[in-house]
């Protein structure tokens, strides 16, 4: 089987298989088709698979013209009927692994689509979990999906691994196609074969490991890493603002040490689909094994305390303006879950802008990234039209709430009566008499 499969990927005759279409997904078999494989993404909201089959792009990171011509040319389709999987060989799984409402992990979409595949699949695919997921998932939920629903036997009818994703939105340099990837199999054929398939895709460096478990456990280091030293900036922030001391500067200032120091920075909470989430994946799993992840919980209780900490800050403001926040009335700039781009899940401004409306503050919020918004909690919103400095002078204060470019931050601090820029951005304005930053 694995000769057999390697020869097909180096002679392209491999047909591959995206699952989930999303920001993940679709780069992703952008790629694949790019690289010379028929390739068909399958996805449930039939919404998406129109518009590839369009070849219209929906993310930001495709090239639309990339899709454009990959539909035209045969080369891309996508459907909703999972009865093509049979048609497959490489199937790359990318759903979405969120938190239901007790933050714990929500794994029903990797688990509804592993049994939809299991009913279709064939002898001698291969299978490659790529969502992000607590270390185990691909042994012990994945695989006896697969073999119960198919009566084939992992290793010896179809390989299995775990491959992590790390796009990052908006990277301007790395994308998915020149981002390095980790692969880590059942067996070492199956490492085999799922790097080859990588590497005749991708630019990036191909880091094999031994087992699928050792490739979950790094995804979530990689974003526990993260969201721990975005904590430790965090609470810094908190102690160097009571110090009186800017924690930008201090920043800007070990920045300088040419080793051993990575900068992060501090705002008003975490957002996106993984650093907020991922760690919970793990400190789940660790509960079965009588492990409490103290550091790690110890950092998410601070970065979920941020939003509530900027609207402590902007109620000091506004007392210092002699107003009240109750009736206040609050623009938000950005509430996107980071600078240039539109997606939203997860964004702390939305939590910001949550916490402002529940003492009474009249919140309203611009981003050119997101002209309305509605998310899982069933909070919604829509952006003001136009940033005009006749609307910014309406306002009693403004939020800085993500660090897009396209917005003309002079011309903010010129008209606000007062900004609380959470995200350093009027940094290079000149005059920052009507600015605080967090
Ligand atoms: N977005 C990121 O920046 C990023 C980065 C690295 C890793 N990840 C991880 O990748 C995974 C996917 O994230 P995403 O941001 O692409 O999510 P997304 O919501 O953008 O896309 C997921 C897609 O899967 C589809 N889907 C859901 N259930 C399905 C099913 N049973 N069968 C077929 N399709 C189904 C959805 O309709 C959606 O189009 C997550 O585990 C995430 O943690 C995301």
């Amino acid at each position: 089987m694995k000769k057999e499969l390697l020869s097909k990927i180096e002679n392209r005759t491999i047909v591959a298989g995206v699952v989930g279409l999303g920001y993940v997904g679709l780069p992703l078999a952008v790629e694949k088709a790019k690289a010379g494989f028929q390739t068909i993404g399958f996805d449930v909201q039939s919404n998406k698979v129109d518009l590839v089959n369009a070849g219209q792009n929906y993310i930001g990171d495709v090239v639309d013209s990339d899709i454009a011509s990959l539909v035209k040319n045969k080369r891309f389709r996508a459907t909703t009927d999972f009865s093509f999987i049979k048609d497959v060989d490489f199937i790359a799984i990318c759903v979405p692994t969120p938190l239901d409402k007790h933050q714990e992990p929500d794994i029903s979409y990797v688990k509804n689509c592993a049994v939809s595949i299991s009913k279709y699949l064939k002898k001698g695919s291969i299978v490659v979990l790529e969502s992000t997921t607590y270390p185990g998932t691909t042994e012990e939920l994945i695989k006896p999906i697969l073999e119960k629903g198919s009566g084939l036997k992992c290793e010896k009818d179809f390989y299995l691994g775990f491959s992590p994703e790390r796009v990052d939105p908006g990277n301007l340099i790395y994308k998915t196609k020149n981002t390095p990837k980790v692969v880590g199999g059942i067996g070492k054929d199956a490492a085999e074969v799922i790097s080859a398939m990588y590497r005749a895709v991708l630019d990036g460096e191909v880091h094999t490991v031994s087992s699928p478990a050792v490739a979950e456990m790094e995804k979530i280091l990689e974003n526990t890493y993260r969201n721990i030293n975005i904590g430790l900036i965090n609470e810094l922030g908190r102690l160097c603002h009571k110090m009186g001391i800017s924690i930008w500067e201090v920043i800007d200032a070990a920045k300088t040490k040419p080793y051993g120091f990575q900068a992060f920075y501090p705002g008003p909470g975490l957002g996106g689909h993984c650093i907020p989430l991922d760690p919970y994946y793990l400190t789940w799993k660790a509960r079965e094994y009588g492990f409490h992840t103290t550091l790690i919980e110890n950092s998410m209780i601070i970065n979920d305390g941020q939003p509530e900490y900027c609207v402590e800050r902007v109620m000091h403001i506004l007392n210092r303006q002699k107003k009240a926040i109750n009736g206040a009335k609050i623009l938000l700039l950005g509430v996107s879950y980071k600078n240039d781009i539109d997606d939203y899940r997860e964004s702390p401004a939305i939590r910001v802008l949550k916490e402002l409306k529940k003492v009474g503050a009249i919140v309203e919020y611009y981003d050119p990234w997101i002209p309305e918004f509605r998310n899982m909690y069933g909070e919604n919103g829509k952006s003001i039209p136009e940033l005009t400095f006749q609307v910014i002078a309406e306002f009693d204060l403004v939020i800085v709430t993500a660090a897009h470019h396209n917005i003309d931050y002079d011309m903010v601090q010129k008209n606000a009566k007062v900004v609380f820029d959470t995200k350093n951005v009027m940094s290079n304005v000149k005059n920052k008499e009507n600015v605080e930053v967090l």
